[in-house]
């Protein structure tokens, strides 16, 4: 019996519930906290500016402490009671069955490929976007020794050390671009300048970690394709704080994680790439569910006609589930939403931290390059101490940033944030800045 048929065979309960949801038949552990009543979440049609009551509302939708304020998103993002109670249904009923429920990837598949824009052929579930982005770089057939792979300074060690490693491996070369550039135009300009006849494929982040600088990936994608250049967005930082439509922004493939901005479980990503370039990417990890469903040995081997082939093995399909449930909250919100809510915070915390004397804020100032990161550092209060002074005295969770020597501490506003945390943090630093922070 091949895989196919072998799938087919499995409990009809499980086939069924591919499109239906499971039941809930398992009893959370003793001290397990039970989800409170969630208010169902009613969207206006109209504007929700921040302090419209609609946010306290989507706040409420999260089992996110309310003894600290939480600005890490950029780390690692809350999940909703949806998503959270999606996962754990799911786990439950598999683990009752017994069953990987493997096929329920597809029911999943759909709405998340709509999110992103692709279709569901040219999406892969990853861990995270470090695997996304390792599965390009190892796996680009085009690369060889002496070729140049061309990517941002800032970028993060999960979208660098995948060309860091094929470089140490296999001989290829790594250059990098400043991408904090004052406007988009001038950072184009900056890419295009550090191009050279060799250079094979540009690998920007979407949104810088460090500082959040949005790149303009369709001005990027348009050089790309001028050149013959492979283009990959590593996009950890973009899923769910903007809306992402990879066809529009015209990369040839675009990994992210789910966990940071788009509230999905831990340890949840994607990885999408452009259906006539699939067969441009070696697969790296590759084993059952990688063929196109009918291997057996001693025949050859044929991938998956999609993206599919760079998802071998047993999954953890409730996380996946618990994904497109993130992606089902974020949409019913919408992303236009999200994203003007978020960026509308960070730049409210801008201004208020520039207003400081001795405050200088790292992050664009520039509206096209600006998002929902506030990086800031000060002139009397070093990046550690500061990060301490906010998170032991005032209860604000940030993160330090000591890539590329900016020691520094970053803000990142989401839904669930709200004007008042971000006048705390105001508040704080202009404390700190009055007063010092003692070592
Ligand atoms: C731009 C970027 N790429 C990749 C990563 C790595 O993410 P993950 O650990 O989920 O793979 C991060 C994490 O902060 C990031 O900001």
């Amino acid at each position: 019996m091949d895989r196919r048929h072998a799938l087919a065979s499995l409990g009809a309960s499980l086939v069924g519930a591919a499109c239906a949801p499971l039941p809930v038949t398992a009893r959370p552990a003793p001290d397990a906290p039970a989800s409170p009543a969630v208010p169902p979440l009613a969207v206006p049609l109209g504007e929700t500016p921040p302090g419209d009551p609609f946010w306290a509302m989507v706040r409420a939708q999260y089992p996110l402490t309310h003894d600290r304020v939480y600005f890490n998103t950029g780390g690692l993002g809350p999940a909703t009671y949806s998503a959270l109670d999606t996962t754990a249904r799911i786990t439950a009923e598999l683990q009752r069955l017994s069953e990987t429920g493997h096929n329920l990837l597809e029911a999943s598949r759909a709405p998340i490929a709509a999110f992103f824009g692709c279709g569901e052929d040219e999406l892969a579930f990853t861990r995270n976007a470090t695997e996304a982005n390792s599965t390009v770089a190892s796996g680009l057939k085009s690369l060889g020794p002496g070729d140049e792979v061309l990517f941002d300074a800032h970028a993060h060690p999960g979208g660098s050390i995948p060309w860091m490693s094929r470089a140490v491996q296999y001989g290829i070369v790594c250059r990098i671009f400043e991408p904090d550039a004052p406007t988009p135009d001038e950072l184009v300009a900056r890419i295009e300048a550090a191009l050279t006849p060799r250079t094979r494929v540009i690998s920007v982040s979407h949104i810088t970690a460090p500082t959040g600088i949005l790149l303009p990936i369709a001005q990027i994608a348009e050089l790309a394709r001028r050149r013959g250049l492979w283009l990959h967005v590593d996009g950890a930082q973009s899923a769910g704080m903007v809306p992402v439509d990879v066809k529009a922004m015209g990369c040839d493939s675009y990994g992210t994680s789910g966990h940071k901005w788009l509230g999905a479980p831990h340890g949840t990503g994607v990885l999408y790439v452009r259906k006539e370039r699939l067969d441009e990417i070696a697969p790296t990890e590759v084993g059952a569910y990688s063929d196109n469903g009918t291997f057996d040995l001693p025949s050859t081997l044929s991938y998956a006609p999609s993206a599919r082939r760079f998802e071998p093995g047993t999954r953890n399909v409730a996380l996946i589930a618990g994904m497109a449930a993130a992606v089902a909250f974020m949409s019913q919100i919408g992303m236009e939403r999200v994203k003007g809510y978020g960026h509308a915070l960070a730049r409210r915390a801008a201004a208020g931290l520039r207003s400081i004397p001795g405050v200088t804020v790292l992050s664009p100032a520039h509206p096209a390059l600006a998002t929902s990161i506030t990086t800031l550092k000060m002139a009397n209060v070093p990046y550690d101490r500061l990060y301490n002074y906010l998170i032991g005295t005032h209860k604000l969770r940030c993160r330090i940033v000591t890539e590329r020597g900016l020691d520094a501490v970053r803000v990142s506003t989401h839904l669930f944030n709200n004007e008042d945390e971000v006048d705390r943090l105001i508040g704080a630093v202009a404390t700190a800045a009055r007063d010092g922070v003692p070592g």
